[in-house]
C-alpha cells in the first residue's frame, strides 16, 4: 500500500481489510472502528509500531494501551484470568468493557503497550469490523482512541482523517459509532473489583454480574491510574539523567550518534521512535546488568515529539524511590 503522507479510506470489504491486514503486519498504523470510539491500531507485538502510536497522538506521556481481541481464548494468552474476570468476559464480552489483567511471562508484547507494568489491559470489541480487522490481521492490537492527545475522541472516519490524516496509513471506515464513549475500565485488588474508568458499560451492570460492589478506584489504592504512572515500573540501579558523557563505573543508555561508546544505545541515529521502542527494554537490560551500587548515566534526550515522553519516563525512572 502506497502511503504518500496521506492516509487511505478503506472500505470494510475483502481488499480494504486485506489492505488494513498487510499495513498492521508491516509495522504502520491503521485506525479502526469500534461500538465505542475509533481506536488507532498497531502491532502489539512490534516495539516499533506501538511507539508509532505514541508519535502520531502527540501523547506526552507513555500511558499504557489497550490491547484488542477477538475472544476471550485468544485474550487467554496475554493475561491471566480468575474467575471473576472470566464472568466478566462471558458476561459483556464482545462490548464496552476492558479488563486490566496480570500480564502472562510470555505474552510476548512490545513493552510500551504495558509500559513495564505486570499488567495489560485487554479488551474484546463486538463491531464487527472491528472483529474482521482483528481476523484479517491475526494479531493482537494495540488502540488508544484514534485522535490527537488532548482532543476529543473520534466516531467517524472523518474525525479520525481530521485529527491524523497525515500521520497514519489508513483508517478503516465502519460508520459512526454506536456508543460514543470509551469502553468502561476494571481492575482488581485484593478486595476484588475496582473502577478504574467509567465507560459504555454500566458499572451497576458489573457488580451485578459479580455480586460484589465494584468500588471507583481512590487516590492512593493498589492499581495504577490511568495517567498517574509515577509507581511504574522503576530500575533498582540509581538513574542519572543528561549524562553527556559517563562518570567512573556508571553504565551509559546512549542516544544519538555522539554516544557511540554507550553501554546500549536508545538510537544511535538520534531517531525518537526508535527511542521510545527501545525505552523499557533498554532500562531492564541495563538494570540487570548493573552490578550492587552501580548506576546507569542517560544521555540527554531532546524535549520535543517523542522525546517529551520518553523524558517523562526517565524523570520517573530517575525520582527519588519511596
Ligand atoms: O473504548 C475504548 O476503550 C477505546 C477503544 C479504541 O477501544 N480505547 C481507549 O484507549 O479509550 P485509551 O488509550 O484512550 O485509554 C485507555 C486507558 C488509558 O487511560 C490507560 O492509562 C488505561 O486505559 N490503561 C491501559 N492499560 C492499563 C493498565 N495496565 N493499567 C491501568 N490502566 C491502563
Ligand atoms: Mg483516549
Amino acid at each position: 500500500m502506497c502511503n504518500t503522507g496521506k492516509s487511505h479510506r478503506l472500505m470494510p470489504d475483502q481488499d480494504g481489510l486485506q489492505r488494513a491486514a498487510q499495513a498492521l503486519s508491516a509495522g504502520e498504523l491503521v485506525a479502526f472502528p469500534s461500538e465505542t470510539v475509533y481506536g488507532l491500531g498497531a502491532d502489539a507485538r512490534n516495539d516499533l509500531a506501538v511507539a508509532k502510536i505514541f508519535d502520531a497522538k502527540g501523547r506526552p506521556r507513555f500511558n499504557p494501551l489497550i490491547v484488542h481481541l477477538p475472544d476471550l481464548t485468544s485474550a487467554e494468552a496475554y493475561a491471566h484470568f480468575d474467575n471473576n474476570a472470566r464472568a466478566l468476559a462471558q458476561a459483556f464480552w464482545p462490548g464496552p468493557l476492558t479488563m486490566v489483567l496480570p500480564l502472562r511471562q510470555d505474552a510476548g508484547l512490545a513493552s510500551l503497550v504495558t509500559a513495564g507494568n505486570d499488567t495489560v489491559a485487554l479488551r474484546v470489541p463486538a463491531h464487527p469490523v472491528a472483529q474482521a480487522v482483528m481476523r484479517a490481521f491475526g494479531g493482537p492490537l494495540a488502540g488508544p482512541s484514534a485522535n490527537p492527545s488532548g482532543k476529543i475522541s473520534p466516531t467517524r472516519a472523518e474525525h479520525v482523517l481530521e485529527g491524523l490524516g497525515d500521520r497514519i496509513a489508513a483508517v478503516v471506515d465502519g460508520g459512526p459509532c454506536e456508543v460514543g464513549v470509551e469502553s468502561t475500565i476494571v481492575g482488581f485488588d485484593e478486595n476484588g473489583p475496582v473502577l478504574l474508568r467509567p465507560g459504555g458499560l454500566p458499572v451497576e451492570a458489573i457488580a451485578q454480574c459479580l455480586g460484589v460492589p465494584v468500588p471507583a478506584r481512590t487516590e492512593g489504592g493498589a492499581i495504577t491510574a490511568p495517567g498517574q504512572l509515577s509507581s511504574h515500573y522503576a530500575p533498582d540501579a540509581g538513574v542519572r539523567l543528561n549524562a553527556t558523557v559517563p562518570r567512573k563505573g556508571e553504565l551509559w543508555l546512549g542516544f544519538g550518534p555522539e554516544c557511540a561508546d554507550a553501554t546500549l544505545s536508545l538510537s544511535l541515529g538520534g531517531d525518537l521512535v526508535e527511542a521510545a521502542a527501545n525505552l523499557f527494554h533498554h532500562l531492564r537490560a541495563l538494570d540487570d546488568m548493573a552490578a550492587p551500587g552501580q548506576s546507569i548515566a542517560v544521555a540527554p534526550v531532546p524535549e520535543h515529539g517523542l522525546g517529551l515522553a520518553i523524558n517523562d519516563r526517565l524523570r520517573r525512572a530517575a525520582a527519588p524511590r519511596p
